[in-house]
């Protein structure tokens, strides 16, 4: 195994890339979906289901760990590796962006955030080099730095005081980070919709010299085409050797379109979360099977998945107990999901490895386009 973080680009079909994260944990191979565990547990999912189903590494989040069981308990017990058995890569964020959307932001200054818990309404401070700290305790492979995330639309002025500031805080936090060879620490670019804004963040992350770079601050209220033009605005301002995370996103249709302009690690709620609601992606695109045509359909959601939740199960089943609200029904729709994402990552892989990645995103869109089997 690797005793240093090491990122390679294997291959590139125009702005797409193919890749690998090595690291002592594991090898991360790239472009790569991350499904979200953030209390330490992926919902719904045995951690040797989401192995399966070919997840790399998956995330957890400081915010809710350190309010519950918390970092230092973690770390007693042997770390979120340990306690969670996922001996496999964790990439941990930092809590700035829930802090903003989950907690009553008391009070957010340079020193770092006040919040009140979500659990018991408790004030906590987060400092960034408390933050690192807390990832430390965890045990994380790959952290974040803390940031400060805005809703989108902002105002000019409050972006660039929170992108400014989100700078600073990288300095900190490579400072907290100190040298970890086998682990990494990634900055956030942020600057919301505004082109100048992203540049400069990214210019100044990038003379940090970090290992890895991460773009926040997006699919936080605006349109796909917005997302897509920060990408745009963005990359050529990050140093090509060093691995590229689109935080939070997203659909499947958003993580081919920034595949293509350069993107190499997701993560989003959205395959966990909308299973357990009762909507499932296929092949041929998003199914609700919450709705009555499936009451008496017989037919699996995907007779030619690899997945025994798409292939084994009726849509009647399913239908049933996702309106029963049983826990199968999530478990099921879950494991379909995750296994829909990291399908489709394996296939931009490889599209990309055969330099035919512009035909495998028509084809794949394509399909969704004509609609549920
Ligand atoms: N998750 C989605 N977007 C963001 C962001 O801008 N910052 C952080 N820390 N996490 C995120």
């Amino acid at each position: 195994m690797h005793s240093e973080f090491k990122f390679q680009v294997l291959t590139t079909d125009g702005e797409a890339r193919r890749g690998e994260v090595s690291m002592p944990r594991g090898v991360i191979r790239t472009p790569a979906f991350m499904p979200v565990g953030t209390v330490g547990t992926v919902k719904a999912m045995y951690l040797d289901q989401v192995r399966e189903t070919g997840a790399d590494i998956i995330l957890g989040n400081t915010y809710h760990l350190m309010l519950r069981p918390g970092p230092e308990r973690v770390a007693r017990l042997g770390g979120l590796h340990e306690l969670i058995r996922w001996p496999h890569p964790i990439l941990t964020d930092s809590g700035g962006f829930q802090v903003m959307s989950l907690s009553g932001l008391r009070k957010l200054d340079e020193k770092g955030v006040t919040f009140k818990s979500h659990l018991d309404g408790q004030l906590h401070f987060m400092s960034p080099e408390r933050s690192i700290e807390i990832q430390g305790l965890l045990d994380s492979d790959i952290q974040m730095q803390l940031d400060e995330c805005l809703a989108l639309p902002a105002e000019r002025k409050e972006i660039e005081r929170a992108m400014e500031m989100s700078v600073r805080w990288a300095e900190r936090c490579k400072v907290a980070f100190g040298n970890q060879p086998g682990k990494a620490m990634f900055g956030i670019v942020q600057g919301g919709d505004q082109p100048d804004l992203r540049v400069r963040s990214a210019e100044m992350l990038r003379a940090l010299d970090l290992k890895g770079y991460a773009i926040g601050g997006l699919a936080v209220g605006e349109p796909q085409h917005v997302m897509l033009e920060m990408i745009e605005t963005v990359n050529p301002h990050l140093p090509t050797e060093k691995p590229r995370y689109l935080m939070g996103v997203g659909t499947p249709d958003d993580i081919l379109k920034s595949v293509a302009r350069g993107i190499d690690m997701f993560d989003c709620v959205m395959p966990t979360r909308s299973g357990r609601h009762g909507l499932a992606f296929t092949r041929r695109g998003k199914v609700n099977i919450r709705n009555a045509r499936h009451a008496e359909d017989m037919r699996p959601l995907d007779e030619e998945s690899t997945c025994p939740a798409a292939r084994d199960y009726s849509r009647a089943y399913l239908h049933h107990l996702v309106r029963s609200n049983e826990a199968l029904g999530g478990m099921l729709l879950t494991w379909n999901n995750l296994h829909y994402y990291q399908e489709l990552m394996s296939g931009i892989r490889k599209a990309i490895e055969e330099g035919r990645y512009a035909d495998f995103m028509a084809e794949t869109q394509e399909n969704w386009q004509r609609g549920d089997l």
